[in-house]
């Protein structure tokens, strides 16, 4: 600061322009905060509308099917069913492609085939079930068809554990535990895939969102029960029950956090387990997954790790969830129907209608908010190209080292920095939304993959890296997708019962 100035030549000016100044940064920061309360307070005040209902059938704690609750409820239900529809947008969406039925998977219509997109993924991959088949995801419809005819479950033994995020698990979690669903999910998760997918006839359904009492949200799965108590423990709240404990508003994000995130098989009983224990960012994950292993690397030996859809952790780091903006706000957003308001139960992509997903809060016109969201998605895409090389160059680099013999303490350490780049670049592969749920965190977790594959060719030279790899830890090395040279799994019928066999057009699964 210096007092010389002319302008400073008193205190009493100086004070009073630092009170103004001051006043002017509360003052916007106040309006900041009015204006992100107000937002959402809109939201809010949209999920508090009453929706009168006339109840022509009694819906109980048992009522599985849909189609029933559709009774009472038939604008909802007519919208679940159109999760059918395949429509693509710039980066998401799904593309319907279109395949020859054979005896063993009747589709005539899948989405796209992600391991021609990205051929590199056969490499990332190799030894594993995904590198034989990995496609798009698209509505919520045909998740229970899509897991029992992929090639991951049709030529490779899968646990019964699979079957919690794509059916209704709720009622027969209780029927199979004798009316602990707790116990149930424990069972289920012990059996063989092919067992086990015999007992679930449904999809996602409402009884898995909702309390057929009141249809106020629940949370109904195990896996996120149990994670989110974990999270919250470690947060310093003992004993947190999401259903006791959650507000409204997280509700409306925790009902997708059941199923879009990041999970691993633990020990013998395959018990579906969210890493959260220490918090759900990414290094948060990573560090307690340590002790477990997915895969053992084909080419350079390394002991693998995968990571799935970590949808609503990467959420949880963006500007959106700071400001209390949650998952159905875009994915579910209200729309008139007839005289009713009504959550829109078509659960898709946002880009497909911006109007209804963005502008409720967004006043840019929507040609403005596609193009934003496409700027930070191309971003993306092109760090996470350089990604892949350098990760796909670490691979060809062990091997080449293999092979000439390099030091077995050198192949180790590069082995380890391979298990992180690949986790690292795995999980922004698998994140659904390429960078828009957390922009600037997406992008940090693409430089710490780079980085790790960069470091550990330094390592195969011998030279010093730092922070070293993180070491693996010791026992529950167990391998929920038994590798390529495991017996086939015992013969699925994989078909559905209802599933019509000649169908031309996309079939759901009930
Ligand atoms: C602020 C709006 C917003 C919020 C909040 C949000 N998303 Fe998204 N989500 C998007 C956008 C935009 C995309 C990119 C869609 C595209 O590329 O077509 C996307 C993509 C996705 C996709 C892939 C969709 C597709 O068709 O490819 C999934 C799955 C998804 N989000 C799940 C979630 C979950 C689960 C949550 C909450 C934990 C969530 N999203 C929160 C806006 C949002
Ligand atoms: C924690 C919940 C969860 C578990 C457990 C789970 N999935 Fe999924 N799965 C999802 C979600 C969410 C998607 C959609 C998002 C995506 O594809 O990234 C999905 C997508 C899929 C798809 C379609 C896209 C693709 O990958 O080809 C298949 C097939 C699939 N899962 C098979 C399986 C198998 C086999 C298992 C057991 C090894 C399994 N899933 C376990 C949540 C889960
Ligand atoms: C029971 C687990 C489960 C729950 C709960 C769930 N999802 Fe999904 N979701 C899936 C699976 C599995 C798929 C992929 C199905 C397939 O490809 O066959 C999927 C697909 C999607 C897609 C389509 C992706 C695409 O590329 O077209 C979106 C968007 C989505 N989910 C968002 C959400 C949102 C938002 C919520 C909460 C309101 C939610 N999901 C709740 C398991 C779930
Ligand atoms: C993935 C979770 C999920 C599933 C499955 C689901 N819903 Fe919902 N539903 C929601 C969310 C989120 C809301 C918004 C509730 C809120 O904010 O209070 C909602 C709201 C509703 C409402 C209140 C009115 C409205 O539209 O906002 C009704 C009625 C309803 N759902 C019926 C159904 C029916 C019927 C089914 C099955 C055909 C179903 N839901 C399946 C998540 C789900
Ligand atoms: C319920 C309200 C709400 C909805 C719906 C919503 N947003 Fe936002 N959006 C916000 C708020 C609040 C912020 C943060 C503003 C701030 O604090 O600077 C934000 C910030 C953003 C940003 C800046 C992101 C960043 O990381 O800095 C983008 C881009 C954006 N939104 C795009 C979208 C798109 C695209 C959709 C629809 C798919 C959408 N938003 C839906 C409320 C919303």
């Amino acid at each position: 600061m210096s007092t010389a100035e002319p302008s400073n030549r008193s205190d009493q000016p100086k004070l009073s322009t630092k009170i103004l100044l001051g006043a002017l940064v509360l003052a916007s920061l106040l309006v900041t905060l009015v204006i992100a309360a107000l937002l959402v307070d809109v939201a809010k005040k949209q999920n508090e509308a009453e929706v009168p209902y006339f109840e022509a059938v009694k819906i109980t704690d048992d009522t599985v099917d849909p189609a029933v609750w559709g009774k009472n409820f038939p604008i909802q239900y007519e919208m679940f069913k159109k999760t059918t529809e395949m429509e693509p947008t710039e980066h998401g969406g799904s593309n319907p492609t279109k395949q020859t039925p054979t005896a063993t998977d009747p589709r005539t219509v899948v989405p796209a085939q992600e391991l021609e997109r990205e051929p590199r993924l056969v490499k990332l991959w190799a030894g594993y079930a995904f590198a034989t088949d990995y496609r798009e995801a698209r509505g919520h419809e045909y998740m229970l068809t899509d897991q029992r005819l992929t090639r991951r479950v049709t030529e490779f033994k899968q646990p019964g554990t699979c079957i919690n995020c794509h059916a209704s698990t709720y009622t027969v979690f209780k029927e199979v535990g004798g009316g602990d669903q707790m116990k149930g999910f424990d069972i289920i998760n012990h059996m063989s895939y092919a067992e086990a997918t015999k007992k679930f006839n449904h999809a996602l359904s409402c009884i898995d969102c909702h309390n057929p009492k009141d249809m106020s949200l629940r949370v109904t799965k195990p896996g996120f029960i149990n994670g989110i108590k974990a999270l919250k423990a470690s947060e310093g709240i003992k004993n947190y029950d999401v259903n006791r404990d959650a507000t409204p508003q997280e509700m409306r994000s925790f009902v997708c956090g059941q199923c879009h995130v990041e999970y691993y098989f633990k020990g013998d009983a395959k018990t579906l387990t969210f890493p959260w224990s220490k918090g759900t960012n990414i290094d948060q994950e990573y560090e307690v997954s340590k002790d477990h292993v997915d895969w053992t690397h084909k080419i350079t030996g390394g002991k693998m790790l995968k990571a799935q859809h970590p949808d609503f952790e990467t959420w949880r780091e963006g500007v959106h969830a700071k400001a209390g903006v949650s998952c159905a706000d875009c994915h579910m957003p209200y729309k008139r129907e007839g005289a009713s308001k009504v959550s829109d139960h078509q659960i898709k992509s946002p880009m497909l209608d911006v109007n209804a997903s963005c502008q409720t809060c967004h006043k840019a016109d929507a040609e403005e908010m596609k193009s934003r969201v496409s700027t930070i998605q191309n971003r993306f895409l092109t760090v996470m190209d350089d990604t892949y090389t350098a990760v796909d160059e670490l691979i060809d680099d062990i091997e080449k080292a293999q092979k000439a013999g390099v030091a077995e303490d050198r192949l180790e350490a590069a082995r380890l920095y391979q298990r992180k780049a690949s986790f690292y670049l795995d999980y922004s592969e698998s994140e659904n939304s390429n960078g828009f749920h957390a922009p600037e965190y997406s992008l940090q977790i693409l430089a710490d993959a780079t980085n790790a594959a960069r470091q550990g060719q330094l390592a195969l030279m011998g030279k010093k890296t730092e922070p070293a790899p993180i070491p693996l830890g010791t026992g529950d090395e167990n391998d929920p997708f038994a590798g390529p040279d495991a017996k086939p799994t015992e013969q699925v019928s994989p078909l559905p019962s209802k599933l019509p066999a000649s169908s031309t057009s996309p079939t759901p699964n009930r």
